[in-house]
């Protein structure tokens, strides 16, 4: 065949699999392949049809913007148009992103949270009540699907607020309810949904609401475009989601605020890499400037605010064969089943293992040993195989079969009535002791350096640690003699193990690895309980109290400190002289900050940005990002802000270029 035909037939093969997987999901509400491939195959058609006009077919999809399915929905106009979000794929350009908004109104604070890939929604209450809910449609016509929001549980009907509101959030379906929706459909041998975007996308338009109820799609509230004005509850971020939470919406936890660049930028990253364990997919990052009242200065485009920015990395689709699955076992106990692949190249990195989460997603892409699977990749996120290629090595590949026992341990895996993870509940387990240990060293908890999962297997597995005590009885002689070890590498391991002795409490309360204790949760309970007894003596009713903690969270904490095996070993780590207190640094001594309100501008060197924070309010100031006529101390260091020095009223300026000068 001539180089132009297999084009032509390429491009026929394209508009005939687009049409396809266009009319399965705008009419049965089923999506047969990923969203990557869908774009991957339309951008090919395009270019193609690009190269050679006369072979672009009638019917091509890339005649219709925005293909619909005949609409039963009645359409409505928003008061306010919905905007999008502008994206960036790179570290640099999200810092370009915070220059140009610095450049404009100075050093500001930002949050991050997930993207929620779901549905946008605009909701509107009127006199306490929901009165309408729209989709987002183009941004300034939606489709009115208030009868099926209706049937969204952790959307409120009624709210104690009587003016008029007008609301905006993400609609999605929670990952174990597509698992649990999709298990069912193919025992009624109906098409699975691809993915839970997919699927919420389908639920929301359904006509019969009665469906959507049964399909328990969840939501996250995040921001108020019109309402509640002149009280200020929603002046940041941060107020704007106290502030509809209390009034009975759901809001997205995993917020982060600082205005530290390297430090917003770590936990994008965190928050990409997958590990944060939530029952929600997510299709990138937000990142917010804090105060809403630099929104209007920063301003908008026709399309986006200039405010506020997605991070979304490349992502890459690879094709490769799958050589094994293998069960693996986290801290919690909770099993994760992952793929050895055949070794693929994708941009950055040659790729050999991917997630495949829980049996369940397993079972549902059907995937078996020796298939020839796809692979998605997008920037520092764990690798994940998204579907298998049918053919007729398929069909006589075997089915891989559940684990049932513990690879590690041998123990029978416990199914939790109701959940899709198996656990494995054996506290003796040798897998879960050795990621503890590594939690427990890791950088956010303990931070050991040089005690990293390498190392902790090793040391498991000749016998030097298993348990966290075991960590600060590692003498000297026990690690001379190991290969790979040198008098100055033995010392500076021991060296840092002696100094995280002193993280304090936040920290040490993180790294025991309590279930529902984040490091936020574990820094709360730091700063008002200060010492590790007071946590040992407390009982959970006074917890959810005193600080307005989640039942969850409380019971855990309080089942924790009542293990005896736990007692033993706080009781080990004080006798060793781990410091199981809580106080905020304490550098110098001098009054001259104390009680002061003071402000920061440009760099000092050999501080990061959120230690010279510290450090000032280790000597008693309040840190503030913005001058105001409150400020009484402005320290100005290198490339300060001129906006900040010209705007001091009767502020104090001192100028610090260096750690040293202190
Ligand atoms: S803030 C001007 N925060 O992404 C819009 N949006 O691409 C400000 N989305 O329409 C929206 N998670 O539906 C915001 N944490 C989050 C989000 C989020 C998902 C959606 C939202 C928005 C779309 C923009």
């Amino acid at each position: 065949m001539s180089t132009k035909d297999k084009t032509k037939q390429k491009i026929i093969e394209l508009t005939t699999n687009l049409n396809k997987w266009n009319s399965e999901y705008y009419n049965d509400n089923v999506s047969s392949v990923d969203d990557t491939i869908f774009d991957k195959a339309m951008e090919e058609l395009i270019k193609l049809e690009k190269q050679y006009p006369k072979f672009k077919q009638e019917n091509s999809p890339t005649n219709k913007v925005g293909i619909m399915a005949a609409s039963t929905f009645e359409k409505a106009e928003h008061s306010i148009k919905m905007l999008s979000l502008n994206k960036v794929n790179t570290k640099d350009e999200l810092f370009h992103f915070f220059k140009q908004v610095t450049d404009k109104v100075g050093n500001v604070s930002y949050t991050v949270e997930p993207k929620i890939d779901g549905l946008s929604i605009s909701i509107i209450y009127k006199n306490g009540k929901l009165d309408r809910a729209l989709t987002r449609g183009d941004g300034i016509v939606g489709e009115d699907v208030t009868n099926n929001v209706l049937q969204v549980k952790s959307i409120p009907k009624t709210i104690e607020d009587k003016k008029e509101l007008i609301i905006r959030g993400e609609i999605y379906l929670p990952i174990t309810e597509w698992t649990r929706i999709n298990k069912k459909r193919l025992a009624q041998d109906k098409e699975p949904f691809a993915n839970p975007r997919n699927a919420a996308a389908g639920t929301l338009r359904q006509i019969n609401p009665q469906v959507v109820k049964e399909r328990n799609l969840s939501s996250f509230i995040f921001q108020v475009v019109k309402g509640a004005t002149g009280e200020n509850w929603f002046d940041t971020q941060e107020k704007t989601f106290k502030g509809l939470k209390d009034l009975g919406f759901k809001v997205i936890k995993e917020t982060f605020k600082s205005n530290d660049y390297e430090k917003l930028y770590e936990k994008v990253i965190h928050l990409l890499d997958g590990r944060a364990d939530n029952d929600y997919e997510t299709d990138g990052v937000v990142i917010k400037v804090n105060e809403n009242k630099y929104y209007d200065e920063l301003g908008y485009t026709s399309k986006f605010p200039r405010w506020a920015i997605a991070y979304k990395p490349p992502s890459e689709v690879k094709e490769t064969k799958l050589i094994n699955i293998h069960p693996t076992i986290g801290r919690t106990g909770r099993v994760t089943y992952v793929a050895s692949l055949e070794p693929v190249k994708f941009a950055d990195t040659m790729v050999r293992k991917a997630s495949l989460h829980n049996y369940d997603y397993i079972s549902i892409l059907d995937l078996r040993i020796g298939d020839t699977v796809q692979v998605k990749k997008a920037g520092e996120i764990i690798p994940k195989v998204i579907s298998s290629i049918k053919n007729e090595a398929h069909d006589k590949n075997e089915v891989y079969p559940k684990a049932t026992i513990c690879p590690s341990c041998g123990d029978k895996l416990i199914n939790i009535e109701g959940e899709v993870d198996q656990y494995c509940v054996n506290d003796n387990c040798p897998s879960r002791i050795q990621e503890s240990l590594v939690h427990f060293a890791s950088r956010d908890a303990m931070n050991i350096e040089g005690l990293s999962e390498k190392q902790i297997s090793k040391f498991i597995e000749i016998g030097i640690v298993n348990s966290i005590i075991d960590i600060y009885r590692i003498k000297f002689e026990d690690l001379i003699d190991l290969e790979g070890y040198q008098k100055t590498s033995v010392n500076k391991l021991l060296a840092s193990i002696i100094k995280s002795k002193d993280a304090g409490l936040d920290k040490l309360l993180f790294a025991l690895g309590i279930r529902h204790i984040g490091k936020k949760s574990a820094k709360e309970l730091a700063h008002r309980y200060k010492n590790i007894d007071a946590l040992l003596n407390l009982n959970r009713d006074k917890l959810i109290s005193d600080e307005d903690f989640a039942h969850v969270k409380a019971g855990s904490i309080v089942k924790w400190f009542n293990d005896e095996t736990n007692q033993i070993l706080i009781k080990e780590l004080k006798d060793i002289g781990l410091k199981v207190t809580y106080e905020r640094k304490k550098i110098k001594t001098s009054d001259k900050f104390v009680n002061k309100i003071l402000v920061i501008t440009g760099t000092i060197n050999g501080f990061k940005r959120e230690e010279a924070k510290e450090y000032f309010e280790a000597l008693g100031a309040k840190v503030t990002t913005s001058v105001s006529s409150k400020t009484d101390i402005l320290i100005v260091g290198e490339n300060p802000s001129d906006k900040k020095i010209n705007s001091i009223e009767n502020a104090k300026i001192i100028s610090i270029k260096s750690k040293d000068e202190l």
